[in-house]
């Protein structure tokens, strides 16, 4: 294939090198005249191992040149990637200048009348939204009725590191594709072909959060190891030995557990030792911004639920509330998000019965016990049978477990608390 690349900084160059070696022929446009000439030369614009040598040899077979202006090379390319960048601007927002001007500029030279579209790939890390938004109109203004015939537009984030560029690009840890439509490209799927990952078709908005997913987590990775270091040294203990245990549990520690977006945590562990582990990053002066953070989080999403679960629900209404404990086949309500929701919808108003199998008010014991009554202190009138629990007299059902599979209950009743789609 034919393929343009906007913008060689690392992530251009990069791809640049990288599918120039694959066999197709790249051209490469940056405004920077010093990048270019580098290109020309053979060279590679930005210091990345093994770079040099992909780019000489694409040069020497004639696979890989690079202009500082567009003229007519987008008339025989069959993709266009976009790699420029998007620095943070004053407010912290993206500044999109780059990838206004680079979009007009691609707009203006794109021939209407074109028999097949010009795939149009965005690179450059940028808010959910932006394809749709912000790019789809200038392409649109230049192109007008003619966009849908002349324009294939994709967003395919990049996740290269820096100084291990060139096996990532072929070795990356997945590859997403983000279109319109959420549709299949067959132009991505033949420059995907060689290799090979775990592809995810999805919506533009889908693919455009991604980087900020996967960079927020690192950031989070990085900052919750040093708090537990600074932790580690204020305590004198070993910092190294610790990680080497955290890290062998890849049950729970090095895992997908725990990361998907549902209900709060709660139980009797989570909120108490993190709490703890407060008083002691205060007490030894570790300062941990992030781990200080978790409670009020939760707490947080806590009342995001409770603002979603009561959504048009009128003061008054019959709600049913379809799990207490704060997990599946256990009767330990201490912490349990659910006890705070029932809280929350008793003090709202609403006319509150609560369906948990395991929940007995009399077979409560110790702690448990003392707990639920001081948050809960209504409860023993509250439960309710599954049989009025599959009665349909409830406005509106609230699931905060998967209890709720094993009742039969009017799904368009049913707000789910425990998995967010
Ligand atoms: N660097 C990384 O490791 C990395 C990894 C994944 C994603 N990203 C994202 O990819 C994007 C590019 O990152 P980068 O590090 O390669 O940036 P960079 O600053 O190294 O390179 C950007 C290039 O775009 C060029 N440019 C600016 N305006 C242009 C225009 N109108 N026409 C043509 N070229 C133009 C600049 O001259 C520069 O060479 C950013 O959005 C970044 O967040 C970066």
């Amino acid at each position: 294939m034919k393929i343009a690349i906007f913008g060689l900084g690392y992530v251009g160059s990069t791809a640049a090198g990288c599918i120039a070696s694959q066999g197709h022929c790249v051209i490469g446009i940056d405004v920077n005249p010093v990048k270019v000439e580098a290109i020309n030369a053979g060279r590679a614009p930005v210091h990345e191992p093994g770079l040099d040598d992909l780019i000489s040899a694409a040069r020497k077979d004639g696979r890989i040149a690079a202009v500082t202006e567009l003229s007519d090379e987008l008339a025989e390319c069959d993709i266009a990637i976009v790699c420029v960048g998007t620095p943070s601007g004053v407010d912290g927002a993206h500044d999109m200048n780059h990838v206004a001007e680079v979009t007009r500029t691609i707009a203006r030279h794109i021939d209407p009348t074109r028999h097949h579209p010009l795939t149009l790939v965005y690179r450059s890390t940028m808010r959910p939204g932006s394809c749709e938004k912000f790019i789809l109109p200038i392409i649109e203004a230049s192109l007008g009725d003619a966009t849908g015939k002349a324009v294939e537009l994709v967003y395919n984030p990049e996740f290269l590191r820096e100084a291990s560029a060139i096996d990532d690009y072929f070795n990356p840890p997945k590859i997403v594709i983000g279109t319109l439509q959420g549709a299949r490209s067959a132009n991505m799927a033949a420059l995907y072909d060689e290799i090979d990952a775990p592809i995810f078709h999805v919506g533009m908005r889908e693919a455009e959060i991604t980087k900020f997913v996967d960079n927020s987590w690192h950031a989070v990775k990085v900052a919750f190891a040093n708090e537990i270091g600074r932790i580690c040294q204020n305590l004198d203990l070993s910092a190294r030995q610790v990680h080497e245990i955290f890290k062998s549990d890849s049950k729970l520690n090095i895992s997908a557990t725990y990361t998907r977006p549902g209900g709060a945590f709660g139980g009797s562990c989570l909120p108490k030792d993190v709490r703890a582990l407060q008083y002691i990053a205060a007490d030894t002066g570790s300062a941990t911004h992030l781990v200080d953070a978790l409670l009020r989080s939760n707490e947080a999403h806590k009342h995001h639920q409770f603002q979603q679960a009561t959504e048009g629900l009128e003061r008054g209404a019959k709600v049913l509330m379809v799990g207490l404990s704060f997990k599946l086949e256990t009767d330990d309500l201490r912490e349990s998000p659910a006890v705070d929701m029932a809280r929350k919808l008793l003090e709202a108003g609403y006319e509150l019965e609560i369906y948990d199998p395991w929940v007995e008010p009399g077979n409560l014991v110790g702690q448990n016990l003392g707990y639920t009554y001081a948050w809960l202190p209504a409860i023993d009138g509250l439960l309710v049978d599954k049989a009025r629990a599959e009665s349909r007299v409830h406005d509106r059902v609230i699931a905060t477990n998967r209890l709720v599979d094993d009742i039969a209950i009017d799904a368009s009743r049913l707000v789910d608390m425990s998995v967010i789609p």
